[in-house]
C-alpha cells in the first residue's frame, strides 16, 4: 500500500505574493491542483494525505471537492517548518494502520507540478527493495561551497566533483516505520535542521541505504518568481496533453526540435 503525501504548507516567502504560490493558478489550474491529479492519475498510488498552510484549509479541500479527486482522504494543516509538516503527516499516516502494520510513504513538494508518472512510479518499485528512496538529477552547475569573511564578502573553501553531485527533488519515499523512527532519533537533538526528508534518514538511521531514482529537469520546484514563467511555459508547450504528462511530453518535444521556444519578443 502506498499513501502520497502532499506538502503544502508554506507560505512561498521567496516569491513574495499575497497567497501561497501552491494556490497560484498555472495553465488554468492552481499548481496544487495539478499536483494532486498526478498522485490521482497513478496506479500505484492508493491514497493521497494533504498538508496545507493553516490559514487556506478550506481552499484546499475546495479544490479536492470540485476537482473530484477521490484518493485524497484527508486534508489537514500544516506545521511551521517542512519538518514539522513531514512529522503531522507520519502520524497521521500511522493512525491509519493496524498494529504491526506498514506502508509506504511517498513525500512531494506541492509546488513540483511537473512530476512524471515514470518517476511515480519508479520510487514505488525501489521502495519493494529499499526501505528509502530519493529522486535526484545530475547538476549541470559546478557547485562551491563558500565562507563568509566579515565584511570581505564570500569566498570558495572547497569545490566538489561535480560528477559526484545531484540535485535532489522530491518525491521521497519510505516504509512508513523507517522515517517514523527517523523522526524519533530527531526528536532528541536540539540542533535538529532539515530542508528535506533524506536527510534525516541518512543522519539518524546512517545504517539505512537511500536509493535513487533518475528525476527530470521539468520536475522543477516552483521557487522564484521566474519559475512561474518557466513551469507555466512548460504546460502551455504541451497543452495537448493530460496534465500530469505535460512536462514530459513538451520535452520530448523540444528534444525532437518539433518545438521552438522563443523567449522574449
Ligand atoms: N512546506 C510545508 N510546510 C511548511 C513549509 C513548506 O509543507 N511549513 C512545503 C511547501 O508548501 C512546498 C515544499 O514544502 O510545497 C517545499 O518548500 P519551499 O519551496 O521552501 O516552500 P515555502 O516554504 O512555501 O517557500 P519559501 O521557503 O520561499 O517560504
Amino acid at each position: 500500500r502506498t499513501v502520497a503525501v502532499v506538502l503544502a504548507g508554506g507560505t512561498g516567502q521567496r516569491i513574495g505574493l499575497e497567497i501561497p504560490k501552491q494556490l497560484l493558478k498555472i495553465a488554468g489550474k492552481p499548481i496544487l491542483e495539478h499536483t494532486l491529479h498526478v498522485f490521482e492519475n497513478a496506479p500505484d498510488v492508493d491514497e493521497v494525505i494533504l498538508l496545507m498552510t493553516p490559514a487556506y484549509v478550506e481552499d484546499a479541500r475546495r479544490i479536492v471537492e470540485r476537482a473530484k479527486l477521490g484518493k485524497v482522504t484527508r486534508v489537514l494543516a500544516g506545521g511551521s517548518t517542512r519538518s514539522e509538516t513531514t512529522r503531522i503527516a507520519i502520524e497521521a499516516a500511522a493512525a491509519g494502520l493496524g498494529e504491526g502494520e506498514d506502508c509506504n510513504l511517498l513525500f512531494h513538494d506541492a509546488v513540483r507540478p511537473l512530476l512524471s508518472q515514470r518517476v511515480v512510479r519508479e520510487c514505488v518499485e525501489s521502495l519493494e527493495r529499499y526501505q528509502a528512496v530519493d529522486v535526484a538529477i545530475p547538476s549541470s552547475d559546478t557547485v562551491i561551497v563558500t565562507r563568509t569573511h566579515g565584511n570581505d564578502g564570500e569566498f570558495i573553501t572547497e569545490v566538489p566533483d561535480r560528477s559526484r553531485l545531484r540535485r535532489g527533488q522530491t518525491p521521497q519515499g519510505f516504509h512508513l516505520s523507517t522515517i517514523r523512527a527517523a523522526y524519533e532519533r530527531a526528536a532528541a537533538d536540539p540542533f535538529f535542521q532539515a530542508t528535506d526528508d533524506c536527510s534525516v534518514v541518512v543522519k539518524y538511521l546512517p545504517h539505512v541505504p537511500v536509493h535513487i531514482v533518475t528525476g527530470d529537469d521539468y520536475n522543477m520546484k516552483v521557487t522564484q518568481p521566474v519559475d512561474v514563467f518557466i513551469a507555466d511555459k512548460l504546460f502551455q508547450l504541451a497543452s495537448h496533453a493530460a496534465p500530469a504528462q505535460a512536462g514530459e511530453a513538451a520535452y520530448r518535444e523540444q528534444l525532437a526540435g518539433k518545438t521552438m521556444v522563443v523567449f522574449g519578443g
